[in-house]
């Protein structure tokens, strides 16, 4: 089998950061999610991976970051797409890569408890054409959601219905043997523009292929906005094995579900886990609650954190309130102002959000 991940599209609810990094390099428990992917595709025993990526700036950073998989001893093949013309679409550009394999696709951006190695070992050696995975959800409209019939067979799927017929939503993992691009080849581009995997899937149930419905039980977090990024990363901090390969001063404490990565430094400071300090980050005088993940080579000093992400080279300092359910991009300043007058002093990038007492 080979493996399919696309990590194009613009990442619109995440901007501002992504107008200057790809959402799929975001990371969740330090560690962005495209890599997560990959990890769980090559854990299920797969090596041959191809990654859809647009053809701007945040594909390339994709590209840099991911290079040719030797990292994960897998072999990636990079797959461009002009522009973001839906998932069946980016099936369709990948023919040549996949060629006559069954294959699994994997959106970027998605995180799922437990990996994918019992479904794929499932859907290797059956005679379905297709397998899709379904979970219960809240608010299936933003979602692709399925109806399923009495005998667990797919009676209809539909792309973010405004009606939906089930709480059942297709989460973003997909199987499919070759016969998947008869189906993308034949179906219409929808209202939004885009040609729909679901629309395909559902043209393989019409033409009597068998698509098989696997409903996964544990969590799973599509990761498209600043609050999906911060539930993803609670889940995945309270599942990580957790150690101190860091330094921490006698006058700290640090709970047990804490990992302070190599070359961190907590000085002075109360860290409650779980959560995780990256490299080289420094955390002096300050308090970092739960369910909070500082990556690489940032500063905490003289402030209180907790449930947020920060990204890498930010310094947070000597500030008054603590600072709580934020996502903070790459290179910030937080700090106090002694200058006159007293107010907030802001540089915010186009979409930002800022919610002041
Ligand atoms: O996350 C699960 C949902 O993913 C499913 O329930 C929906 O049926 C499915 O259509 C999809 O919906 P989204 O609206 O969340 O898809 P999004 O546009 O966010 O794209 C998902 C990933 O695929 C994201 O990493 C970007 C990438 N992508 C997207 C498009 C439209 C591409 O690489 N190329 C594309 O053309």
């Amino acid at each position: 089998m080979k493996g399919l991940i696309l990590s194009g599209g613009k990442g619109s609810r995440l901007y501002p950061l992504t107008y200057t990094s790809a959402k799929q390099l975001v990371p969740v428990a330090n560690k962005p999610v495209l890599y997560r992917v990959i990890e769980a595709i090559r854990d299920a025993g797969i090596r041959e991976i191809g990654i859809v990526v647009g053809v701007d700036d945040n594909a390339r950073q994709v590209r840099e970051a991911v290079g040719r998989g030797g990292r994960w001893g897998v072999d990636v093949t990079f797959i461009p797409q002009e522009a973001p013309l839906g998932l069946a679409h980016a099936v369709k550009i990948s023919q040549g890569f996949l060629g006559e394999d069954r294959f699994v696709m994997f959106l970027g951006d998605n995180v799922i408890q437990g990996g994918i190695s019992p479904l794929i070992r499932q859907f290797e050696h059956s005679a379905w054409n297709s397998q899709i995975v379904l979970t219960r959800v809240e608010k299936p409209e933003q979602y692709g959601v399925a109806q399923v019939a009495e005998d667990g067979s797919i009676v209809r799927l539909i792309e973010k219905p405004k009606e939906p017929p089930s709480d059942l939503a297709l989460v973003g993992i997909y199987m499919f043997d070759r016969h998947v691009f008869d189906a993308v080849h034949a179906i219409k581009p929808s209202w939004r523009g885009e040609l729909e995997i679901t629309d395909a899937i559902q043209w393989l149930v019409d033409n009597g292929y068998a698509v098989h419905p696997y409903v996964h039980r544990g969590w799973w977090i599509d990761t498209g906005a600043p609050i999906d990024m911060l539930a993803a990363n609670d889940k995945v901090l309270e599942e990580l094995g957790h150690e101190i390969k860091g330094f921490v001063d006698k006058e700290s404490k640090v709970s047990d579900n804490v990992t302070v990565e190599m070359g961190a430094e907590i000085i002075n400071s109360v860290v409650r886990g779980p959560a995780i300090i990256g490299e080289g980050t420094r955390i002096v005088n300050s308090y970092v609650g739960p369910f909070t993940s500082i990556y690489h080579h940032c500063l905490v000093e003289d402030s209180e954190i907790e449930h947020c992400i920060v990204l890498e080279h930010s310094r947070i300092v000597d500030i008054p309130v603590r600072v709580a359910d934020s996502l903070i991009g790459r290179q910030v300043e937080l700090s106090r102002s002694p200058y006159k007058p007293k107010a907030y002093k802001l540089t915010l990038g186009d979409h930002s959000k800022v919610g002041i007492l």
